[in-house]
């Protein structure tokens, strides 16, 4: 029977930053190639070198740093806002809120979305507080009305506002891009393309088969630390030998797979048969570690007759399991895909906040979003979506669930399964690194050069948006 142990490590296959003397993903990658090829989208690993240099941490607690982020990055980059299916009818109408500047996304009567600021222009009130199927926004305050499409309705008591031409009294707009069921929201009316800027992620979820997916769980707290502190506790799996002992006999934390696809996509591979470099437990067993990955995740069992046999691993007995238990509940037939779909999870985020597992059976999601204009306050969203069964309409999306302060995530153990476990965990640190990262004053914080990674990248691309936002306009003219 093949073990893990058994794996040949070719230190030339070996990355100059990938330092860890173990197997890697793309070794044990060959070991599932004796039973299916694996997918291209699978064996991509792309690590680039971003130094060791440390970052500061007032980064994390400067009101004036905060403020650069806000103008610079969040009111410049693309923002996940709301679902397709959230909207599906002409005036349907979603609320988003980002950094005091609320948003009306709107179904129009072509089928496409508008996204509007949220702001009556008579004298500021916010204009709707409720969303739901609109035919109009009519401010309550005293009445002026505009229509889906943005345009303003002049009033009765039109005489009395001669410095308003109602044709350009519209709704100020904001940009609207659509891939996957998101839809995507930008303040910037000079922004890049979000084809541009988030690629590869669209050509990675299509593998993932993102066009069929549902909302099946919509969880949210508000975490006392910066949004990056509790952001960037997803982004690393280093922590997971420590903050979450239980998954680390089978899957790696310092030594996962990371890998820098884009300057605004990034990827941890989370994948069975490894164990944690963290993990000082007594050597496991094939069947053992099988029985663990059984017990822990979002496993819907063995199914009948399927049993563990001579010459299988853990993971191709992992993957048969998944493959059959996923197709016989959508009705899918997935017996082309390779045993990696089944038994891996590859977290992408989309910078600056956006978060998308790849996998077949489950999507987690992540949205953290600063509260207001508190950098000490975040919200973190998280989002399950199911493949849907085939050739029936999928259940309506999941509503927003939100926790109270002193609520545990395991409140919501129901929707959200074992991971309302795991997200305890994680919020276990996430306040007392907060606390810790003002006590530092403007003391250095250091990141791992390959673990941690996708962290330097955050803060490399942070200081990118905001060097360019701070270029004079008659240089950037010139
Ligand atoms: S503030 Fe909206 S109508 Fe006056
Ligand atoms: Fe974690």
């Amino acid at each position: 029977m093949a073990t893990y142990a058994d794996i040949e490590v070719r230190p030339g296959k070996r990355l100059e930053t990938e330092r860890w003397d173990g197997p890697t993903y793309q070794d044990v990658l060959d070991t599932d190639d004796r039973f299916q090829h694996t997918s291209s989208i699978v064996r991509e690993h792309r690590v680039v070198d971003l130094g060791t240099e440390p970052v500061s941490a007032k980064r994390y607690t400067d009101p004036a740093f905060f403020a650069k982020e806000v103008e610079h990055v969040f009111l410049k980059t693309w923002q996940y806002a709301c679902r397709e299916e959230e909207i599906p009818e002409t005036g349907d109408t979603y609320l988003f809120d980002l950094v005091q500047r609320p948003l009306l996304v709107v179904r129009q009567r072509d089928g496409s979305v508008r996204a509007f600021e949220n702001i009556c222009l008579h004298r500021g009130r916010k204009l709707v507080d409720h969303g739901g199927c609109r035919t109009n926004f009519w401010c309550p305050y005293h009445g002026f009305t505009w229509n889906i499409d943005g345009s303003f309705e002049p009033g009765p008591v039109a005489w009395d506002f001669p410095s308003i031409e109602p044709e350009k009294f519209g709704l100020k707009e904001v940009q609207v891009a659509r891939w996957g069921g998101f839809v995507f929201v930008n303040y910037d009316p000079h922004c890049a393309p979000f084809e541009d800027v988030a690629a590869p992620l669209p050509r990675h979820m299509d593998y993932w088969m993102i066009d069929d997916v549902y909302k099946a769980a919509h969880v949210g707290k508000v975490l006392n630390a910066n949004w990056k502190v509790v952001q960037e506790a997803f982004l690393e799996n280093h922590h997971v030998g420590v903050t979450h002992p239980q998954v680390s006999p089978y899957t790696p934390d310092a030594n996962a797979q990371y890998d820098i696809l884009s300057d605004h996509v990034t990827r941890a591979v989370s994948y069975h048969g490894i164990p944690g470099l963290l993990y000082d437990g007594p050597p496991l067993s094939p069947a053992e570690i099988l029985d663990l990955a059984m017990k822990n995740g979002n496993k819907a069992g063995k199914p009948a007759g399927l049993e563990f046999g001579p010459e299988m691993t853990e993971r191709h007995f992992l993957a048969m399991t998944g493959r059959k238990n996923l197709s016989e509940r959508t009705g899918r037939d997935l017996s082309n895909r390779c045993d990696a779909d089944f038994t891996d999870g590859f977290s992408h985020d989309l910078f600056p906040n956006f978060h998308i597992w790849g996998s077949l059976a489950t999507k987690i999601s992540y949205r953290f979003r600063p509260v207001g204009l508190d950098h000490e306050k975040c919200l973190m969203e998280v989002f399950l979506y199911k493949l849907a069964p085939l050739n029936e309409a999928p259940p309506p999306p999941a509503e927003l669930r939100m926790l109270e302060p002193d609520e545990p995530w395991s409140v919501a153990t129901d929707v959200l399964g074992y991971l309302s476990g795991v997200y305890d965990q994680d919020e276990s640190n996430i306040p007392f690194v907060q606390e810790g990262l003002r006590a530092l004053g403007e003391g250095p914080v250091h990141f791992g050069r390959y673990s941690e990674i996708r962290c330097r990248n955050l803060h490399r691309m942070i200081d990118r948006y905001i060097a360019q936002g701070e270029v004079p306009a008659s240089v950037a003219a010139g």
